[in-house]
């Protein structure tokens, strides 16, 4: 080989070299990154979870359903908690309404929709939606547009049988429902969640269902129509109609657990019974959970009273009802019953002195309003004729809104009240004077509840409407 040859087979091999260090450094720097991307990738995965997260409670905002059940003022003092279980006000007026429905996002009870209300009942509206005690609701206006044109709708109410009597404020969800079903004429269904208890409380299987029957004797003595109601208990209904369950499956099916958690505040450790059980009691809330009543109708629009404690139910039922084709439910929101010791907690059955039960002996009432009932007056007699008493605060006047149903008696006790004319031992004799008459007359009605009736009520079957 000439040493031309020679030199010119080593330049092309210095080239070649070049060409492999070239190739070798971005093979290599491919592998960096490949590396790289593989260690990235948890972290990306971490960040899709996080956005997905983000993306829920976004959803949950725009829907209302934030933060389970807080209320809390700008500067974020003074929070209210209001959820199925607890409620809590951090003012002695009670829970700040007005901020709740903003917080729920569920629309105000005005003057305007009471009259549309009235005119289309052709009646006066009930003294608890008046005085404002129902004071907020989610598409009332669509039910009374389609009462207008002739079309049924049906009510939905329930009770959770956590103690064998149930108080005053449990009273006023199903006095206010028997009024709109005696006005409206449409069926009803009650359910008893007796399931849910057995997995909140600490009670066996066999006491949830006695629990049961013995609030259902209480529910049956305000004097709904048999032939227009049906009672059912979870633990037992659910053997009896797959139609009922199979909802249940779809709406579980639609539901993440994050949601749960953003709605109901549940957590890793909750049973995972707890976590299921909001799609039961979302269910009765579509008429084709109910074949028997409504047959092959699965698009009967259904109006729920309640408390708002148990709104964040009916947020999670409104949200699903679309994707499963039925309509979303419309709801009649109540405030509190206060308890007896002032209007920062819910009157709550755990607590006997905190309620006046329905089994209460009229001396256990004037006992406990006389002990227990908070009172908005002054400190002496003197500086309560001077300063006058306190109503937004006085329990009794508070009960009396709700129980007292002239509106003209109502307003003299406010105003001679408020003007220190009345003292608060008047006001507590006024609301024994109402209470106890009240609390007898449903004992006596109550014994009329026989288990035939009961068997009757509870017996899935036609309704007529
Ligand atoms: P429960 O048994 O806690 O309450 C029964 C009904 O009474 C309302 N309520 C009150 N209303 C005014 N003042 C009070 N202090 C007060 N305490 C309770 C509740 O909001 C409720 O309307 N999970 C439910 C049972 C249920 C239900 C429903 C309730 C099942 N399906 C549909 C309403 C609508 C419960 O344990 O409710």
């Amino acid at each position: 080989m000439s040493l031309t040859e020679l030199s010119a087979r080593a330049d092309k091999a210095d080239l070649e070299i070049d060409q492999l260090k070239d190739l070798f450094s971005k093979i290599s720097s491919a592998t960096a990154a490949q590396k790289s991307a593989a260690g990235n990738e948890k972290e990306l995965l971490q960040l899709q979870e996080e956005n997905r997260i983000l993306k829920e409670k976004l959803k949950s905002y725009e829907n209302g359903e934030a933060s389970p059940a807080k209320t809390s003022d700008e500067s974020g003092q003074g929070e209210d908690e209001v959820n199925p279980w607890d409620v809590k006000a951090s003012s002695e007026k009670g829970v700040d309404y007005e901020k709740l429905i903003i917080k729920f996002g569920s629309s105000a009870i005005d003057s305007i929709l009471i009259s549309r209300l009235e005119s289309v009942i052709k009646r006066p509206a009930h003294h608890l939606i008046k005085r404002g005690i129902f004071f907020s609701h989610r598409d009332l206006a669509l039910i009374l547009d389609q009462v207008e044109k002739g079309n049924k709708f049906f009510l939905y109410t329930g009770r959770g049988p956590s103690s064998e009597a149930m108080h005053l404020g449990h009273l006023i969800p199903f006095m206010f429902t028997k009024w709109l079903q005696d006005v409206f004429d449409v069926p009803l269904v009650i359910q008893l969640t007796d399931d849910e208890k057995f997995l909140w409380k600490d009670l066996k299987m066999d006491e949830c269902k006695r629990l049961g029957w013995e609030n259902v004797k209480d529910i049956i003595a305000l004097g709904f129509d048999i032939n227009k109601t049906f009672i059912f208990a979870d633990l037992t209904f659910m053997g009896q109609c797959p139609s009922f369950y199979q909802n249940i499956i779809k709406i579980q099916k639609c539901v993440t657990y994050n949601q749960v958690k953003g709605i109901f505040g549940f957590d890793d450790s909750s049973p995972i019974g707890k976590i299921g059980f909001p799609a039961v009691q979302a269910a009765p809330s579509f008429s084709s959970s109910f074949p028997f009543i409504f047959g092959d109708k699965t698009k009967v629009p259904c109006l729920i009273p309640c408390a708002i404690d148990q709104d964040p139910y009916f947020r999670m039922t409104r949200d699903v009802a679309p994707r499963l084709g039925y309509m979303k439910p419309a709801l009649l929101h109540s405030s509190f019953f206060p308890a007896l010791q002032g209007a920062q907690t819910k009157m709550s059955a755990s607590d006997p002195n905190s309620s006046i039960f329905l089994t209460d002996t009229p001396k256990q009432i004037k006992t406990k309003i006389n002990k227990y009932a908070f009172s908005g007056g002054q400190a002496t007699v003197e500086e309560h004729k001077e300063k006058g008493g306190n109503c937004e605060i006085d329990i009794s006047y508070q009960y009396l809104r709700f129980f007292l149903e002239d509106d003209e008696k109502l307003e003299k006790i406010r105003a001679d009240y408020s003007s220190g004319e009345l003292l608060s031992g008047f006001l507590k004799k006024e609301l024994i004077d109402v209470l106890t008459p009240m609390v007898l007359q449903h004992q006596e009605k109550r014994k009329l509840v026989t288990d035939q009736l009961i068997q009757e009520f509870m017996t899935p079957r036609k309704l007529n409407f």
